[in-house]
């Protein structure tokens, strides 16, 4: 059923409505780009539809940082060829780091492809879907000037706001990361004026918001205030927490390099700021950390886990960690598994290599010299150390009543809620008879936590129906799902 963006609740959109599907890929920068595409063929008079098969418009969002991540998309891009054939006028273009990336090469391997577009070309979305009207193929994939480039602002409307948020306050990256394709298709870094963050935030919680999360390649380079102790990462959190009505707030992603005590103590003093960090390590061996450009050493990364833990001691943590880069040795990994028992993470991201085109490693000529079946090897071995660790940390929530904010119905059960606590844990509890599910979601409520599974906790409602009753109306949300 096709809604109007600016009616979302529209449920007879006219036959002469177009309507648009984004199909999305990858990391939360791109989330955040979807939203904004949305929004900005809404203003073109697009309506959203949630599935490709009724659409006139599809965009492919696509992610660069997977292995084939080209091959697959142009895999995907075939999955539309039968229903171009079927419909002559379904426009598909392809948008993300992909996009920027091939280009041209793009269109050439793939002619269901109609047009592609880099990140920075989002704001001219609307007049490149014009531009092709006319029967032109092309790729729009110029890169903005740092100093010429202009944050797009979300413009959500009433009724599309769901309990979390995400604030984009950077976009790029200046690091020099040798595995990593992200500052090739995403350019140099810059930072979103403070004001405009903010703002942004204040926009989503009076309409609805009640987490934010601010998202960036290396939030903790963030230098958009200008502030007096040079810690603008800081600096932002506080102005941030301090927004009326918000109820929690995360960020992602960070560089431990430039994880500072000052961010630390943000995580002590403010109360509003989760009590969970991302912090990805990449590998525990400080021979694979030097090779990889990042910066930091072994030591200094357990320094700065240390002194946050110091901190904050309940603090929930979780990371990124990529086996079998060129040259890791066995000793290198078995220095990856003891750093995972020495921190306890939560929980982990883990990858195998993969060579990345334009990326640092293949211009200093690191061969991929680790077998195929050792990198299989080694993730296996560091997924199953990390289970046991994350079933034990898991598992310290056990009787504990802890906040949780709801987000919404859990997808197992109808009869369910599911929200997050704190420390970024996922947890479901029943919906109490008599307790209607509107007066709950978006509220921070107690639970108590009855058992941990593999990856969710699992409690029951521990707020009195006073204390229910007594909760800040949230302003009215006509629709739950998720506008993609
Ligand atoms: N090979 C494997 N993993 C990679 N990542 C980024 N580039 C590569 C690559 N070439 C992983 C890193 C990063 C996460 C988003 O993806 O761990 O933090
Ligand atoms: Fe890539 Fe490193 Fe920048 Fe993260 S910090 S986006 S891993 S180059």
């Amino acid at each position: 059923m096709p809604r109007t963006l600016h009616d979302p609740t529209c449920r007879l959109a006219s036959a002469d409505v177009k309507r648009v599907y984004i199909q999305n890929f990858g990391c939360q920068m791109n989330d955040y780009d979807t939203s904004r595409m949305y929004e900005l063929l809404g203003e073109a008079g697009y309506a959203a539809v949630d599935n490709a098969e009724e659409a006139d418009l599809v965009v492919l969002n696509s992610c660069a940082i997977r292995e084939k991540s080209e091959h697959k998309l142009v895999s995907e891009a075939g999955r539309y060829r039968e229903l171009k054939h079927g419909r002559p006028n379904l426009v598909l273009a392809v948008g993300g780091c992909v996009a920027q990336q091939e280009g041209d090469r793009l269109l050439q391997r793939a002619p269901m492809i109609d047009f592609a577009f880099g990140p920075d070309m989002i704001p001219q979305l609307p007049e490149l879907v014009r531009r092709h009207e006319t029967g032109e193929r092309f790729a729009a994939t110029d890169v903005i000037e740092v100093e010429d480039y202009q944050f797009l602002s979300a413009r959500p409307r009433p009724g599309d706001v769901q309990v979390t948020a995400l604030v984009t306050i950077q976009k790029g990256c200046d690091n020099y990361c040798a595995y990593c394709i992200v500052p090739a298709t995403r350019g140099k870094e810059v930072s979103r004026p403070g004001a405009e963050v903010v703002a942004e935030v204040e926009r989503f919680v009076s309409l609805g918001a009640r987490e934010v999360t601010l998202v960036g390649q290396n939030v903790n380079s963030y230098h958009g205030l200008g502030s007096p102790d040079g810690d603008d990462f800081a600096e932002l959190l506080r102005r941030v927490a301090a927004v009326p009505g918000l109820v929690r707030l995360r960020y992602t992603t960070s560089h431990p390099k430039d994880f500072t005590l000052a961010v630390a103590r943000a995580h002590r003093d403010l109360p509003t700021l989760s009590r969970w960090v991302h912090l990805p390590v990449q590998a525990g061996s400080s021979r694979t950390l030097r090779r990889m450009v990042r910066e930091y050493t072994r030591e200094e990364y357990l320094g700065k886990v240390d002194a946050l833990r110091a901190l904050v001691p309940d603090i929930s943590l979780s990371t990124d960690i990529i086996v079998g880069y060129p040259g890791e040795t066995d000793a290198d990994f078995a220095e990856t598994i003891s750093l995972l028992e020495r921190v306890e993470y939560d929980f982990i991201y883990s990858f195998e290599y993969s060579p990345r085109p334009d990326t640092p490693a293949l211009k200093l000529r690191l061969r991929d010299d680790v077998p195929a079946d050792t990198k299989r090897a080694r993730l296996v071995e560091l997924q199953r150390v990390q289970a046991a660790i994350s079933r034990r940390r898991l598992g310290r929530w056990v009787s504990r009543t802890t906040p949780v904010l709801v987000e919404g119905r859990a997808t197992r059960s109808v009869d369910e809620l599911c929200g997050r606590t704190t420390g970024n844990e996922m947890v479901n509890f029943p919906l109490p008879v008599g307790v209607d599910a509107a007066t709950v979601i978006g509220q921070l409520v107690d639970v108590r936590i009855t058992a941990a599974g593999r990856h969710t906790l699992l409690g029951e409602l521990a707020s009195s129906s006073a204390d229910l009753a007594a909760l800040p109306p949230r302003p009215s949300v006509r629709r739950l799902a998720v506008l993609r």
